[in-house]
């Protein structure tokens, strides 16, 4: 950290003495093009934190495979938090078993997302929410028919109702609570975010140097900006294929190809990447940028940047120090009958 300091001044005093106030330290400069999300700053469409109960009912229907037409499928079947909320394939399985034509992203911090998939085609989490439970590719179910089937089970009767008062559950509740859950996998307590706040051995010399490398040769800052690592705009990266992105949403030609700038923080989690999950590896997306891409792309900011192999493994260390595993316990799903009576001098069922 400190020689990375020298070295930076040394470079400054060398190259133009009149460019101080362009490289300011690191740390602040990071803070400024980077840093930590603050969960205040969070835009809920109800203009209120939702309430612990909501939380919970959305995390138990994210995990209940009864939102699936075979009961096979649930959110946390694509998106599991032991796979950091993806599902470690390049391409995801629905209940009809196919490949969906796209990789499942991760969830984290997509309270601040503006536009949702790959393509930003949803708006808001609400609705992003109803779309995988209809879609024949994924759980493949009429909502009409699920709502009546979560209607019919006595411990989401009581749950929806002690949230959003008397009456059966509608899609609203549902893709609610979905999204309240949604908005509650915040991740802010990297080694980046402690080394942000002023803890210098958080990071190793190594990611140090990868961040100087993000913020200036890599130039990974021009995409990958703000508290999320996203600047919640489509680039097309030259990857070719058949998926027109952004273009099948919104007509130009600028949006041809082009695909939304995941947020990278717990990337390190969630291989294999890219909208089609093509690369396996964060080494590799890094020697992907390096060489300039794999095809000729219109976007001026996808070009080759002359890193060296050490620059390479800098970058993917960076990469690594954005990671916060999320402690998710899977919730214990109702049963279709009323909650058996509890058995006396047995505590809670496992
Ligand atoms: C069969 C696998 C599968 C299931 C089941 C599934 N998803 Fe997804 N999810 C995906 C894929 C694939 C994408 C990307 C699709 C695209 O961009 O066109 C995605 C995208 C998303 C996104 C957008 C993320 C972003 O960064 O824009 C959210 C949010 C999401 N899913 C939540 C859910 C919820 C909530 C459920 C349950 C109701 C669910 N998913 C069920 C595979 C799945
Ligand atoms: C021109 C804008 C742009 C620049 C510059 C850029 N990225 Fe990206 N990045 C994107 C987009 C867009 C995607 C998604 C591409 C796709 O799937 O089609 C992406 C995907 C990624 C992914 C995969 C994440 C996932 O969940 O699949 C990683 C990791 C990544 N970028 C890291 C970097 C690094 C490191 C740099 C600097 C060397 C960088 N990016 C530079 C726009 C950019």
């Amino acid at each position: 950290m400190r020689v990375f300091r020298l070295l930076l001044t040394a470079s400054l005093v060398l190259g133009a003495p009149c460019a101080a106030q362009e490289f300011p330290d690191l740390r602040s400069q990071a803070g400024r093009l980077l840093g930590t999300p603050d969960p205040d700053t969070i835009e809920y469409p109800s203009g209120f934190p939702p309430t612990p109960a909501e939380i919970a009912l959305g995390k138990t229907l994210f995990f209940d495979p009864r939102l699936s037409t075979d009961r096979t499928v649930s959110c946390a079947t694509c998106h599991n938090p032991d796979l950091g909320l993806g599902d470690g394939l390049a391409r995801s399985h629905g209940v009809n078993g196919a490949p969906t034509p796209r990789n499942a992203p991760h969830l984290h911090n997509l309270a601040w997302t503006p536009l949702l998939f790959w393509d930003g085609r949803a708006a808001s989490l609400e609705e992003q929410a109803l779309a995988p439970i209809q879609a024949p590719g994924e759980m493949a179910m009429d909502l009409p028919v699920l709502l009546a089937r979560l209607n019919g089970v006595p411990h989401y009767q009581q749950a929806f109702q002690e949230v959003y008062g008397a009456g059966p559950a509608t899609s609203t509740h549902l893709a609610s609570a979905l999204a309240s859950f949604e908005r509650s996998l915040v991740v802010r307590n990297t080694a980046y975010d402690r080394w942000q706040a002023g803890d210098d051995r958080a990071l190793g010399p190594e990611a140090v140097r990868g961040l100087g490398l993000f913020l200036g040769k890599a130039s990974c800052i021009d995409c990958h900006s703000g508290p999320n690592f996203s600047d919640g705009s489509f680039h097309n990266l030259g990857l070719g294929g058949t998926d027109r992105g952004r273009a099948a949403i919104v007509p130009g030609a600028a949006a041809e190809g082009a695909f939304k700038t995941p947020g990278l923080r717990n990337a390190l989690l969630t291989a294999p990447y890219f909208h089609d999950g093509r690369i396996e590896s964060l080494e590799a997306v890094v020697r992907f940028y390096n060489r300039g891409g794999d095809a000729p792309t219109p976007d001026p900011l996808v070009r080759p940047l002359g890193l060296t192999d050490r620059e390479v493994l800098d970058l993917v260390a960076f990469l690594g120090a954005l990671t916060e595993p999320l402690v998710i316990e899977r919730p214990v799903l109702p049963p279709d009958g009323p909650c058996p009576p509890p058995v006396p001098g047995q505590g809670p069922r496992p």
